[in-house]
């Protein structure tokens, strides 16, 4: 069984990280998620990984050794796959070498329109409404040293109404978002 760590960021809900460690444990997912890397203490995604029984470990993106304490807590927990859920920062390329494509990344948008940097939560769906789409959806893809650039895995789609605000474009994106995460997930694991 392949072991994920989830790394999310310092403004998330944590909806994507609760949605791939209850896959892994309902069988959506053939892999499990043993690990949760948050750069801050006091988010909701922490309460809601506490709730569901894993131990967040906090690693600040400006501390000390950032790379070499990032590197270390995933080899110590033997992680094969490094899943990003709204994770703000571009990852060092050291551990983009220590996991070749092993990386992925979740983004609200069918890229390569709506990325990039600054492309992030609701400015995504207000760029995508503003822009009079009619279809959007959420992408993973394999992390570069660049925003929102690599190789896509899988997409799934969704309409724009006409009466769509971005708020509500959210939250149809983000049901696009769990049922897509777990199965790119066993894509690239070839499950
Ligand atoms: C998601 O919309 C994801 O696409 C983006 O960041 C957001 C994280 O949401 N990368 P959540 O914390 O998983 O609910």
């Amino acid at each position: 069984m392949s072991v994920i760590a989830v790394l999310i960021g310092s403004q998330g809900r944590g909806s994507n990280m609760a949605n791939l460690i209850r896959a892994g444990r309902d069988g959506r997912m053939l892999a499990e998620v043993r690990l949760v890397i948050s750069p801050k203490a006091d988010t909701p995604a922490v309460a809601v990984a506490r709730e569901l029984g894993l131990d967040p470990i906090i690693l600040p993106y400006k501390s000390e050794n950032y790379t070499d304490r990032l590197l270390g807590c995933l080899r110590s927990h033997q992680i094969n796959l490094v899943c990003l859920a709204g994770y703000l920062t571009l990852l060092p390329g050291s551990v983009l070498e220590a996991f070749p494509h092993r990386v992925l990344n979740i983004h609200p948008a069918l890229l390569p329109k709506f990325g990039g940097k600054g492309m992030y939560g609701m400015h995504v769906h207000q760029a995508v409404v503003t822009a009079g789409e009619t279809e959007t959806g959420a992408t993973v893809h394999y992390v570069t040293e660049h925003y929102d650039e690599g190789a896509i895995i899988d997409q799934e789609r969704c309409p724009v109404a006409s009466t769509d605000t971005p708020e509500s474009l959210s939250e149809r994106v983000l049901a696009c978002e769990h049922r897509l995460y777990p199965r790119a997930v066993n894509q690239v694991l070839g499950a």
